[in-house]
């Protein structure tokens, strides 16, 4: 166990794996969630398929960083690869041809997922759901005067359209999430998508947060497209759980990374275009794939059609068929019995979490966000405090939870804005901050000087969670009680010092 952690922490040291499964904790919790027997399947399928977990005695509540891939998902790859010749796809040859046939039919089997088809949408495949984020970002038709509308509550990759915009002479808006639910203020939000003018007006929101877990309404979507907004809706944090249904909400673009889904294979993610926007894009350059016609001598090119003029060069034809066949996996489980189960144990984790008390009656833990599991997800974020109400450092938390195997994700997650709105941070503070020699800080740094005030834990779950992990986890939390933090040994230090120490390294 790492030292410094040992000092500070010194009860850690005497604490037991956390892995042994509590019999009284599990009888209590089924009598108190009969139903969770009915997801009895999942139990079957990790121990057939997700075996690596336990045996290597993984606590893994990262879900909404990356999904888990099933072992069926890799041998039925390695199946299609073993046995299949793939040449370079997008010509006749008879092995191009199959590779063109492999990643056709995986590209249809994304849209029949989401419940549409071509007549409707394109699935156009990315790196990520950063790369859907940022191709849509550089093709959208900002001018001077049109708007990107978004709320507080977005990932970094959302956020970063707001750049394009900016560099096109666009303006951009944040509508605010209100605390203690960080849901979506409406009034706001209605006032915004109302008064706000602009011949291209782009407004975009997630389907669920990656932070707080909140699943945002999807009437915003139809909603803002009768006022003349083109929709962006991100579901790359809702996916894994729920189903998007392309035929009851129809947003003009969705981004997917489908990792965060099922795990496997990683690298790969897709952006969802209606088909009356795809000629409203206008990409700032062409590449190989992406043209029917250049001439050199004219210096002229016409775009291909529809998903062609959106990916560059080769597509990652080896991999995007197991994109298909996580798909399938999902399907062969079913998405309720996922939401039934994640539903039962997000309860878990948070009524647990909120009786954690110490001695002197003080709360050991702060949960953000809905403390219900109506319309949320099983992402949970939170803060722990001493006895005296010192705020642990985030990063200590995850070095002791690492100590214990327990993965878990700590920081802003990307998502600043609802950290600016849970850590209640005042726009002098971060003034503060921009108006030093914040270009020069390392990222280290910057983690430093903000994580006093900044920054949270965030636990989340997914289909393949079971009792056991969040139990662990409790287990974990548990062993923190009644303890305190020695002040000062835990306190960041002011950038500048941290400035000078560096320089004299
Ligand atoms: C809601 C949301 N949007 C976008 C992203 C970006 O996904 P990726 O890193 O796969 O590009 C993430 C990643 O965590 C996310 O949670």
């Amino acid at each position: 166990m790492n030292s410094t952690i040992e000092r500070i922490f010194p009860f850690l040291r005497k604490q037991k794996p956390v892995a042994a499964p509590v019999q009284e904790s599990y009888r209590k919790f089924i009598q108190k969630y009969p139903e969770y027997e009915s997801t009895r399947i999942m139990d079957e399928i990790r121990k057939k398929e997700f075996s690596r977990l336990d045996t290597q005695s993984h606590v893994y509540l990262d879900f909404t960083g990356g999904g888990l891939y099933a072992q069926s998902q890799i041998n039925n790859h390695m199946e299609m690869l073993s046995s299949g010749v793939f040449g370079n796809p997008h010509s006749s040859n008879p092995t191009s041809h199959h590779s063109t046939e492999v990643t056709e039919s995986a590209r249809n089997y994304v849209l029949k997922y989401f419940n549409t088809s071509n007549e409707e949408y394109r699935c156009i495949f990315t790196l990520n759901a950063s790369g859907a984020l940022k191709l849509l970002g550089e093709a959208y038709p900002f001018e001077k005067g049109d708007h990107y509308l978004l709320t507080y509550d977005n990932h970094n990759s959302v956020n970063g359209i707001r750049e394009f915009a900016h560099q096109k002479g666009a303006e951009t808006t944040y509508a605010e999430v209100l605390s203690p639910e960080l849901r979506i203020n409406e009034s706001v939000l209605i006032q915004h998508l109302n008064t706000i003018q602009g011949n291209n007006k782009l407004f975009a929101f997630p389907a669920q947060s990656n932070v707080s877990g909140v699943k945002h309404d999807l009437v915003w979507v139809e909603y803002a497209q009768k006022l003349g907004w083109d929709v962006l809706l991100d579901a790359a944090a809702f996916v894994p759980g729920n189903r998007l249904d392309l035929q009851t909400v129809k947003p003009d673009f969705v981004s997917i990374s489908f990792y965060k889904m099922f795990g496997y294979p990683t690298g790969i993610g897709c952006l969802l275009i209606k088909n009356d926007k795809i000629r409203k894009l206008h990409r700032p350059w062409f590449a190989g794939g992406t043209v029917s016609f250049v001439s050199v001598m004219e210096q002229e090119f016409n775009f291909g059609e529809f998903e062609a003029r959106f990916e560059d060069g080769t597509i990652n034809y080896l991999n995007i068929p197991a994109v298909e066949i996580g798909l399938k996996w999902l399907e062969s489980i079913g998405i309720q019995t996922i939401q039934k189960r994640v539903s039962i144990l997000t309860d878990y984790l948070i009524q647990s979490l909120s009786q954690l008390k110490h001695s002197n009656g003080k709360p050991l833990i702060q949960i953000y966000g809905p403390k219900n599991i109506i319309n949320r997800g099983g992402t949970v974020i939170m803060n722990f405090f001493d006895a005296d109400e010192n705020r642990y450092l985030f990063s200590d938390i995850e070095k002791m939870a690492n100590q214990q195997k327990i993965s878990l994700r700590t920081g802003c997650f990307c998502n600043p804005g609802l950290d600016e709105t849970i850590s209640q941070v005042t726009r002098e503070r971060l003034h503060q901050f921009v108006s030093c020699n914040m270009k020069e800080l390392s990222h280290s740094e910057v983690v430093q000087f903000f994580e006093k005030e900044r920054g949270s834990v965030r636990v989340s779950l997914g289909y393949v969670s079971n009792f056991h992990d969040v139990n662990a986890f409790l287990i974990f939390a548990g062993s923190l009680l009644n303890q305190k933090i020695k002040v000062g040994t835990l306190s960041p230090q002011p950038v500048t010092e941290i400035k000078k120490e560096s320089q004299m390294g």
